[in-house]
């Protein structure tokens, strides 16, 4: 990934420092059999993305970033427990550029590593907020949970589809609002509760976070297919190995003529997909022009996203929120 630029720098070490500080504690209490690979898992990179959102989220509702911290350790932390948990489900042997979890570890310790990670970035929520007014408090926690509820649907709706072969665009984007807007959206609103940000804040900041989230998943399903795996640090065509639904192959299935997809469905009814299959669908999705499709489609996404950011205005915080959309739009990581 390219480096961070200067303006978001500021809050990037905010939250290491802060967050370095905060998993730390629970280590003489969790065993050293779960806290080992939960700490390979928050030591080992990221990019960190969704507490940046939080940290923002205050400032564009007039808060402070240091009262924000908490929260975007608790995103951070929950994000990384769905990663351990996503990683047994897509059967990933890499991530971060280094073994899976669920690959070092095995299955039992990926799924209770996870939990525990999971329960631990809660605990950070009541440890740092219950002296919030209470309905601030309340109106905090709600959305969290609400947030991880729509991650288990939208994946649950990720297996779905792989194993049904036949989604469509919409179903796709039902799932991916799901699976990753969902932690996005939650991560701003977050911050925007925490500031004490109006209902109309609080809903242009949902709608900034659905357009920014759907957008990455969109750009992650291409750079599945066009993306290094030194920058990304996973497998390359993961995606089609596993017979993923995703932008790219929901587009293709659309736009395929009938003898193609006739060879697609047999291709994707296999339990998994060999070197030369995906060098196969790869070629088709350029035929298609699906790899172009994808890139203007996230383009569309993150530019709609800043309509929702203009409303925001005058803020601080607006120039850098501004500057990480474009960021994100050039990322290849
Ligand atoms: C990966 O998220 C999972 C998706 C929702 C695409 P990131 O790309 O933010 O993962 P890290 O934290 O930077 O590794
Ligand atoms: C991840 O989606 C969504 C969650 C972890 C909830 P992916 O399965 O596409 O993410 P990567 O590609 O493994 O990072
Ligand atoms: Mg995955
Ligand atoms: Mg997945
Ligand atoms: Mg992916």
């Amino acid at each position: 990934m390219a480096a961070l630029p200067d303006v978001l720098i500021p809050y990037a070490q905010a939250f290491d420092t802060f967050f370095k500080a905060h998993y730390a504690p629970r280590r003489s209490t969790t065993p050293h059999s779960i806290q080992e690979p939960i700490e390979h898992t928050l030591e080992n990179g990221g990019k960190r993305i969704r507490p940046l959102l939080t940290l923002l989220g205050a400032e564009l509702c007039g808060g402070s970033l240091q009262d924000a911290l908490p929260a975007a350790t608790c995103i951070e932390m929950t994000h990384n427990f769905t990663l351990i948990h996503d990683d047994v489900m897509d059967d990933a042997d890499i991530r971060r550029g280094q073994a899976s979890v669920y690959k070092k570890w095995g299955t039992n310790t990926a799924i209770l590593s996870g939990d525990s990670l999971f329960v631990q970035s809660m605990m950070i929520l009541t440890d740092h907020y219950d002296s919030l007014p209470s309905n601030r408090f309340h109106d905090l926690y709600k959305i969290y949970l609400e947030s991880i509820y729509e991650v288990c649907n939208g994946q649950a709706l990720d297996m779905d589809q792989a194993a049904d072969r036949l989604s469509s665009p919409d179903d796709y984007l039902k799932m991916i609002d799901g699976k990753t807007a969902a932690l996005l959206r939650g991560a701003l609103q977050m911050g925007g509760i925490i500031a004490g940000g109006s209902s109309t804040q609080l809903a242009h900041l949902a709608a900034l976070g659905t357009d920014v989230g759907l957008a990455f998943q969109i750009q992650d399903d291409l750079l599945d297919v066009t993306g290094s795996q030194e920058k990304m640090g996973k497998l390359i065509g993961g995606d089609i190995i596993e017979g993923k639904q995703t932008f790219l192959m929901t587009t293709l299935c659309e736009r395929m003529q009938s003898s193609d997809r006739d060879q697609l469905q047999v291709l994707l009814s296999k339990p998994k997909r060999d070197a030369s299959d995906v060098e196969w669908v790869l070629k088709q999705m350029t035929t298609y022009g699906v790899v172009k499709e994808a890139e203007k489609t996230l383009d569309q996404y993150y530019r709609e996203g800043m309509t929702h950011l203009n409303h925001f205005d005058g803020s601080k915080a607006h120039d850098v929120f501004s500057t990480l959309i474009h960021y994100l739009m050039g990322r290849e990581g």
